[in-house]
């Protein structure tokens, strides 16, 4: 285990085990559809990355990149698009990939912007979700793991950009950030 990490929330083959439950979820709910994949830059990466090899039809993937304005660590609800989807959505079955719900603000704001574009479905999943902190009402669709209000880093989530490789999820050392 990494120094900074405090405690080891899900192992490495845990976080597997629950992507493969949620590619064959996914594989079921999307028979016959082509849904595109998007990605939200960079923390659902990782977790895109295993995930799509569980889904067993057809899929397209994209990706997003979202920045809150304001104080980095917290979501301000203001979404600035830093990279935007390379074709249109109308009509599509569209599936967020994100790597976890704090305020939620983020995933509220990208869910009614694609439906804006006309998208014919748009549903949302996440690895982590931590419902403690919840600004808005929000669900997702297909959810990993629930998590307690730590800072939480490892498969995809960081500190400082740091600390996204680590193949298990964890809880930061509070001395980490405070320092
Ligand atoms: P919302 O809009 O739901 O923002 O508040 C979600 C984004 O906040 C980041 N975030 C975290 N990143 N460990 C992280 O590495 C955490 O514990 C954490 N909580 C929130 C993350 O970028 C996510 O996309
Ligand atoms: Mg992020």
């Amino acid at each position: 285990m990494h120094t900074d990490v405090s405690e080891v929330l899900f192992t490495e083959q845990a976080v597997q085990d629950r992507i493969r439950e949620l590619g064959a979820q996914i594989t079921r709910d999307y028979e016959g559809k082509n849904p595109l994949i998007i990605g939200i830059l960079k923390g659902a990466t990782l977790f895109m990355s295993d995930l799509v090899k569980r889904i067993e039809i057809p899929v397209e993937l994209d990706f997003m990149a979202v920045s809150s304005y304001g104080h980095s660590s917290e979501s301000s609800g203001v979404v600035r698009i830093i990279k935007d989807l390379e074709q249109s959505i109308e009509g599509r079955d569209v599936i967020i990939v994100e790597d976890i719900i704090d305020t939620g603000l983020t995933l509220i704001y990208l869910k009614n912007l694609l439906q804006q574009r006309k998208a014919a479905s748009v549903k949302l999943v996440t690895l982590l979700d931590k419902p403690d902190r919840h600004k808005v009402d929000i669900t997702a669709d297909y959810l990993g793991f629930t998590v307690p209000d730590h800072f939480i880093v490892g498969f995809g989530l960081d500190y400082a950009e740091r600390y996204r490789n680590l193949p298990y999820i964890g809880v930061l050392k509070p001395e980490v950030y405070q320092s």
